[in-house]
């Protein structure tokens, strides 16, 4: 008996209307977008049209949309990235006990930086307290 997959949390299989979409760009146009010859530039307007896709999904602009290669890439762009604009606004983060390595290590290296981080303990349940988000919010509180 093929046993019960529960790990998607670290996992999925790929949705078959993706890997449709995708498979023409791992096996015949897989050019590097940033190079201007015939392969390059038929990646490129793929990236343009997936940017502008996911923009039109969020109601924002297609140059707002940052495509990085994984989680971790990503958490360290938004929390550094914000981190740095915001530096003249305040200092503080705060962010859960429970969040993935890429959360807490990206905090860990800010505090060594002047950030100072608050981290919320979650009950037994995994949630997080409104109350004590409020309660940590400062003039200073800059990202949660
Ligand atoms: C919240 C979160 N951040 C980062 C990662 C790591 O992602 P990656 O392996 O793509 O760097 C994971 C992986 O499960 C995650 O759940």
């Amino acid at each position: 008996m093929k046993p019960i997959y529960l790990d998607y949390n670290a996992t999925t299989p790929v949705d078959p209307r993706v890997v449709e979409t995708m498979l023409p760009f791992l096996t015949e146009h897989f050019g590097n977008p940033s190079c201007n010859h015939q392969y390059g530039s038929t990646a490129a307007k793929a990236v343009i049209k997936a940017r502008r896709q996911v923009a039109d999904l969020l109601g924002c602009s297609p140059d707002e949309i940052i495509f990085t290669s994984g989680g971790s890439e990503s958490n360290n762009t938004a929390i550094k990235g914000i981190a740095r604009a915001y530096r003249q606004k305040g200092n503080h983060i705060i962010t859960s006990s429970v969040e993935h390595p890429a959360v807490l290590e990206v905090c860990r290296h800010l505090e060594g930086r002047g950030f100072r981080i608050t981290r919320l303990a979650v009950d037994s349940t995994g949630l997080i307290m409104p109350a004590d988000v409020e309660r940590a919010i400062t003039s200073q509180t800059i990202l949660i």
